[in-house]
């Protein structure tokens, strides 16, 4: 008789132990479980701690809006809205607090949810006391970020899978935007941020996000640069993040986004869709909820699609809660559930994308 090998056991046993950190008991089949299936990561949903929401007065909602987001296996990756940016973490120049992020990111842990950590080096939800200062020295900037990007990676080391180290550095053409950060140290504030993330959390993913960057552009071929920059200089970055914040009428093809995607994978990173969500202009109706399924279909798509793009990231999951009103005037409704937790077109979109036998390459 045949015996298997202890070997082939335990390749058996083993996507069982590591494919999935989330088979929850009686967990459906939600789209989590439909993007490993179809090779990737993670589909996951972003999140705010209770009181940053956008719309915070649904409190009525939230045991609904809980079950989804931890319960019910729709998801099996977050990361939180807001709570780990600057102007929350380092209010004051070296008082550091952690409250609003370990929020969301202790409900990951309990619900052993991959952890995508956000963001260490942005310009914007900075605290003042950065831009108080027009004049700092070099040595003071430096000074700055190392001390920042040190305290914030430290109290969640161990913890993300992956950490924005720098985001949205780049200007629509390409060039770099003129933030503080790259008013006082030039490109050297990117080499340091990735060099010290590097040092402190050597185990998270270091990742480059921006916007715009879901077809091939000025912009693609600038975060390419960013890729090449830190290589070149030996420093560690393992991403691109694609934050994917789409517009229904007017959205990537299919091709242009796999283009994008393979732009970045090629130079060897992975890519991840960080922040995907589609706006339309509300009141929506029929028409652009079906342009936004094609768009989810085609994004999503793209991502199984392609090898390199290991998981999508939705931002938010329920209406409501959705950053796209506050700012975008006339739009919204851009997110999978409605205001009355029905679901949009637009999630049968993203499992037809995720069910699709198609090729990865
Ligand atoms: C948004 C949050 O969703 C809002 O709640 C907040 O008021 C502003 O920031 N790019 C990013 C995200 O990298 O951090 C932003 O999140 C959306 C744009």
């Amino acid at each position: 008789m045949h015996l298997p090998s202890v070997a082939s056991l335990l390749l058996t046993a083993l996507p069982l132990t590591f494919a999935s950190p989330t088979p929850g008991k009686g967990q459906s089949k939600g789209l989590d479980y439909y993007a490993k299936k179809a090779g990737l990561k993670y589909f996951g949903a972003a999140t705010d701690s209770p009181g940053f929401r956008e719309r915070a007065p649904y409190v009525e909602q939230y045991p609904k809006y809980d079950q989804i987001m931890w319960k019910s296996g729709e998801f099996g990756q977050t990361t939180p809205t807001n709570g780990q940016k600057w102007l929350f973490t380092e209010p004051e120049q070296g008082v550091f607090n952690y409250t609003e992020g370990n929020i969301v990111t202790s409900k990951a842990r309990k619900h052993g949810m991959y952890l995508r950590c956000h963001a260490l080096v942005w310009h914007s939800q900075l605290a003042p006391w950065v831009e108080a200062k027009q004049d700092w020295t070099k040595d003071e900037m430096r000074k700055i970020i190392v001390s920042h990007v040190t305290r914030v990676a430290t109290a969640w080391k161990g913890q993300c899978y992956a950490w924005d180290v720098v985001n949205e550095a780049l200007n629509e053409d390409g060039t770099y935007r003129e933030s503080i950060f790259y008013k006082v140290l030039g490109e050297e504030y990117l080499t340091l941020s990735f060099k010290t993330a590097a040092k402190v959390d050597p185990k998270a993913k270091l990742y480059y996000n921006d916007y715009n960057l879901e077809w091939p552009s000025a912009k693609t071929e600038g975060a390419q640069r960013i890729v090449r920059l830190l290589q070149k200089n030996r420093i560690k970055i393992d991403g691109v993040g694609l934050q994917a914040h789409l517009i229904a009428e007017q959205p990537p093809t299919l091709d242009q986004h796999i283009d994008a995607i393979r732009g970045f994978a090629k130079l060897g990173v992975e890519v991840a869709l960080t922040e995907l969500d589609i706006r339309l202009k509300t009141p929506s109706n029929p028409t652009n909820l079906e342009q936004q399924k094609q768009a989810y279909k085609n994004v999503v798509g793209a991502c199984v699609q392609v090898k390199g793009c290991i998981g999508v990231t939705i931002w938010d999951f329920y209406d409501p809660f959705s950053w796209v009103p506050h700012v975008f005037e006339g739009e919204g409704d851009a997110l999978l559930w409605f205001e009355d937790w029905s679901r949009h077109p637009a999630y049968d979109g993203v499992v037809e994308a995720l069910t699709n036998k198609t090729r990865r390459w």
